[in-house]
């Protein structure tokens, strides 16, 4: 499915591969120039790459999200490239499989990228939607933002706090014609999973732990992510969208 997203500008974190690569190739086959963003630059160049051998407009800007002064000069950039900013995919987010996050530093890191990082995005996204009267923003929180996760407090914790920033940002820019929503994917298929899913007896049960009885695509989620910014979505705002094959039915 693709939009008339032309002459419509997004910025999408989180992007050097994965679900925001996926999306930003999304934003792109619609027409919207997209602006890139991640810390990992060789991977944010590539998605670039991509879109522009496919005819699209895109830029790259590093962009650390947990450091607020970076996400301001990522959104700057996006309005003296582009001219506006209409769409935004909050996506970058760290987790780290297999870490204890009761550790200070682990704690400390996922609070950054996953909550602060969101934060400072949506601060400086509002300001220039605000002033245009339309805007539509969408946070990738996850199905551990609204189930909990027995190993993961840090990763728990970060995505319920981004489904309570996305309600907290439609009550408060509802009235200047911005929209917030969030993503909640269940298990997908990318490289933050994919060193589990590399051992086969693993990635079975991960299949067989969705109803659907296979891991999701980052395709599947820049759909979500896509409507969620379309007009489709006029009357959507401060929801928290489960795509996860059912994981979260039972
Ligand atoms: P990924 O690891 O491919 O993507 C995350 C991206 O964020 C990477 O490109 C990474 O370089 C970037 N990143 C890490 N720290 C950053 C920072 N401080 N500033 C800017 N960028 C940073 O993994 P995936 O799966 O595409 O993850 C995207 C989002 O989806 C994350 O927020 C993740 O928590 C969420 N998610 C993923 C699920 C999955 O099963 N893959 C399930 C539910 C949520």
């Amino acid at each position: 499915m693709t939009y008339d997203f032309d002459g419509k500008v997004a910025v999408v974190t989180g992007a050097s591969g994965g679900i925001g690569r996926a999306t930003a190739i999304a934003f792109a086959a619609s027409g919207a120039a997209v602006v890139v963003s991640d810390v990992n630059d060789a991977g944010g160049a590539e998605t670039v790459e991509m879109i522009t051998a496919a005819g699209g407009k895109a830029l790259y800007q590093h962009c650390n999200v947990g450091d607020a002064a970076e996400v301001k000069a990522l959104m700057a950039r996006a309005e003296a490239a582009y001219g506006r900013l209409d769409f935004a995919h909050n996506n970058a987010g760290i987790n780290r499989i297999g870490s204890d996050e009761y550790q200070d530093e682990a704690w400390a890191l996922s609070l950054s990228v996953n909550l602060s990082g969101v934060m400072y995005c949506m601060r400086e996204q509002s300001a220039i939607m605000l002033r245009q009267g339309k805007g539509a923003i969408v946070n990738t929180a996850s199905i551990n933002g609204l189930v909990g996760n027995g190993m993961q407090p840090a990763y728990t914790a970060t995505k319920h706090g981004v489904v309570g920033l996305t309600r907290h940002g439609a009550l408060r820019w509802a009235k200047g014609g911005i929209r917030v929503n969030a993503v909640c994917p269940g298990v997908i298929e990318t490289p933050m999973t994919a060193p589990l899913a590399a051992n086969p007896d693993i990635r079975k049960t991960m299949d067989s732990l969705t109803p659907l009885g296979r891991m999701g695509e980052a395709r599947e989620i820049a759909a979500a992510v896509l409507w969620l910014c379309s007009d489709e979505a006029s009357f959507v705002t401060g929801h928290p969208l489960v795509v996860d094959g059912g994981a979260t039915a039972f």
